[in-house]
């Protein structure tokens, strides 16, 4: 387990995530598209980064609370979407009243809290008796285009992890299905989203890298592998290269 908590890298990396490449925005919209919450929704999402899923919910309606443990990140949430209440604050140790909420959101957070299990009792907690907790951790394959890239990215750093410290890297493997079933949730169902995002060259490639949680990975690695990373990364998008992820997003109730 890293020591240093995970969103100490995104306070780091908040002027420059998403920037190089929309690649939260792309997929919050997808998130919210297959949540299709109801106008006036009361919606909280955790660990919002700079709001790749606060943008498309409040342009459908909802009531927008959104927490994050980066003040960078939550500042520049507030600049870009200063209709949401936007707060400093612990995914574990939630500042809400029991019931609160009818949909609770976590895209890419659960697995880089040190306590997953209290991140997804809290999420229960602040929900009304019927309401929703959609969480996304990961990616897995679905039907590639023949130019992804996202095998190879992934042998990469599968190669470089044996380069890292015992607790180097960011975030912990997680079982989302008993994760949500532990926390008390019902009717747990899996959705897939999907999105095909170009990428120019394997500079952009690397600067996209360092630009968000990959970058906790990368500066965890000793100087002379990470530059050897940066250039066998360089060379892994070919002609027409596509990130292609498709996203589980587990949805479970609160009876
Ligand atoms: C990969 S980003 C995802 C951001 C956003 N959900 C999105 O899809 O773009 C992970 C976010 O979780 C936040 N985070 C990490 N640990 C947290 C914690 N304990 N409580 C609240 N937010 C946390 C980080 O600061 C970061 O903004």
């Amino acid at each position: 387990m890293r020591t240093e908590p995970a969103w100490h890298t995104f306070e780091r990396v908040a002027d420059s995530y998403d920037e190089v490449l929309p690649f939260f925005t792309m997929i919050g919209e997808a998130l919210v598209e297959a949540l299709d919450p109801a106008p006036g929704t009361r919606m909280l999402d955790v660990g919002a980064g700079r709001g790749a899923l606060v943008g498309p919910a409040l342009r459908r309606g909802c009531a927008v609370s959104a927490v994050d443990a980066s003040g960078a990140m939550v500042a520049r949430l507030r600049a870009e979407h200063p209709e949401a209440d936007a707060r400093v604050m612990d995914a574990q140790d939630l500042d809400f009243a029991d019931g609160a909420f009818e949909l609770v959101t976590a895209a890419f957070v659960v697995h880089l809290l040190d306590d997953p299990a209290r991140g997804a009792a809290e999420a229960f907690r602040v929900l009304a008796p019927g309401g929703r907790f959609a969480m996304t951790i990961g990616a897995a394959p679905l039907r590639p285009e023949p130019t992804a890239i996202q095998d190879a990215m992934d042998a990469l750093f599968a190669e470089f992890s044996a380069y890292l410290p015992p607790e180097g890297g960011m975030g912990s493997a997680i079982a989302p299905q008993e994760l949500l079933a532990e926390a008390g949730f019902v009717d747990v169902e899996t959705r897939h989203t999907e999105v095909v995002i170009d990428v120019p060259d394997g500079d952009v490639l690397w600067d996209w890298a360092l630009s968000h949680g990959y970058r906790a990975f990368i500066e965890d690695l000793p100087a002379e592998r990470r530059e050897e990373m940066r250039l066998r990364m360089r060379v892994v998008p070919g002609p027409g290269a596509v990130i292609q992820r498709a996203n589980p997003l587990l949805i479970g109730r609160k009876p």
